[in-house]
C-alpha cells in the first residue's frame, strides 16, 4: 500500500473517532455500555478499505477527499455494524474478530445485536448531517446515502447474507456462489467506488469503469478471504480459522479448490486493473492499481 493511502487510513480513523457517540453526557451514562460496545468494533483497527476506496475515486474523479470522509465514515459504520452481526451465534458464530473477541463475547448478543443497529442509523445521521450536506450539496449527499442504502439492504449485503446462511452444508452452483458474494461483500465495495464518484461529480462514464473496477476487486476480496479462512494463521488474521468449514459454508475454495480459487483471485484483479485503462496514468490511478494487487497479496 503506498504511504499516502496509509496516511488517508490514519485520517479516517480520526474522523471516525469523531464521528462515533462520546458518552459523555448525562444521559448517555444511563447507555454508556452500548456506547463502548460501538465504538469497541469501530475503532478497532480494521483495513479501512471500503472508506480508503471512496476517497480514492474521489480524488482519481477529481473531487474533494476530505468533503468524501464523512461518507467514507458512514460506509465504515456500515461495514463493522455486518461484521458484529456476522459472528453472532445465529449466524457464523465466531468468538474473534481483529484480533479480539467479538462484539457479542465482550459484551453480550443483545448489546452486540443494538451497537449493530445503532452504528447503521449513525451512518445514515454521518451523511445527512446539515454540515456535510451545506459542505457536499443535498444532491451529491443524497445520491451517496441512496447508493449506501440499497448496497446494505435485501438487494445488497443482507441478501448476500441471507444466500450464504441458506446454502450452508448444501452443494450450490457456482452462478449461486458468485451472486451471493457480490451481494453480501460486493455491493458494499461497489458503493464505495461509487460514492466516491458521486461525491466527485464524475462522468457516468468515470462512474461505470470505477463500478468494473469495484465488482472485479469485491469478488476477489470474498475468494481471498475464503482461501485465507483455510491457508491463514488465526494470529495474523485475527479471526479463527476453519470457520467455514466448521460452518459447512459454500464458499469458491469448497466448490473449486484453493489452486482455482486462487486462479481466479488473480485474474480478476488483473481485470480489475485493465477496467482503470480510461483513466489518466498519474499518482491517483497507481495508487488504485497498487492496492488492488495489496488485496489479491493480503494475509489478513
Ligand atoms: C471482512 O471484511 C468481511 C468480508 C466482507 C470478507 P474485511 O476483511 O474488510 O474486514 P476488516 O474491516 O479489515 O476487519
Ligand atoms: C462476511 O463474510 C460478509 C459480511 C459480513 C457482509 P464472512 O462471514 O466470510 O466474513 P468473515 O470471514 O467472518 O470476516
Ligand atoms: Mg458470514
Ligand atoms: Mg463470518
Ligand atoms: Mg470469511
Amino acid at each position: 500500500m503506498h504511504n499516502e493511502q496509509q496516511e488517508w487510513i490514519a485520517r479516517i480513523e480520526a474522523a471516525l473517532d469523531g464521528f462515533a457517540p462520546k458518552g459523555q453526557g448525562e444521559q448517555e451514562t444511563l447507555y454508556a455500555r452500548l456506547i463502548e460496545s460501538m465504538r469497541y468494533s469501530l475503532l478497532d483497527g480494521g483495513k479501512r478499505i471500503r472508506p480508503l476506496l471512496v476517497l480514492e475515486f474521489c480524488g482519481l474523479c477529481g473531487g474533494d477527499r476530505e468533503q468524501a470522509m464523512p461518507f467514507a465514515c458512514a460506509l465504515e459504520m456500515v461495514h463493522t455494524y455486518s461484521l458484529i452481526h456476522d459472528d453472532l451465534p445465529c449466524m457464523d458464530d465466531d468468538d474473534l474478530r481483529r484480533g479480539r473477541p467479538s462484539n457479542h463475547k465482550a459484551f453480550d448478543e443483545a448489546t452486540a445485536l443494538l451497537a449493530g443497529d445503532a452504528l447503521l442509523t449513525l451512518a445514515f445521521e454521518t451523511m445527512l448531517s446539515p454540515q456535510t450536506v451545506s459542505r457536499v450539496g443535498a444532491e451529491a449527499a443524497a445520491r451517496a446515502a441512496g447508493i449506501l442504502a440499497r448496497a446494505a439492504g435485501a438487494h445488497g449485503m443482507i441478501g448476500g447474507q441471507v444466500i450464504d446462511l441458506e446454502s450452508e452444508g448444501r452443494a450450490v452452483p457456482l452462478e449461486t456462489l458468485q451472486i451471493m458474494d457480490e451481494c453480501k461483500t460486493g455491493a458494499l465495495i461497489v458503493a464505495a467506488a461509487r460514492m466516491g464518484c458521486v461525491l466527485a461529480k464524475a462522468s457516468p462514464e468515470q462512474e461505470a469503469s470505477a463500478v468494473q473496477y469495484a465488482r472485479k476487486i469485491g469478488l476477489a476480496f470474498q475468494i481471498q478471504d475464503d482461501i485465507l479462512d483455510v491457508t491463514g494463521d488465526t494470529e495474523a488474521l485475527g479471526k479463527q480459522v476453519g470457520s467455514d468449514q466448521g460452518n459447512q459454508k459454500s464458499t469458491y475454495v469448497s466448490l473449486l479448490g484453493l489452486e482455482e480459487a486462487r486462479a481466479l483471485v488473480q485474474k480478476l484483479t488483473r481485470e480489475a486493473v485493465q477496467a482503470l485503462d480510461p483513466f489518466p496514468d498519474g499518482e491517483e490511478k497507481a495508487g488504485l492499481v497498487s492496492l488492488a494487487g495489496y488485496l489479491s497479496q493480503r494475509r489478513k
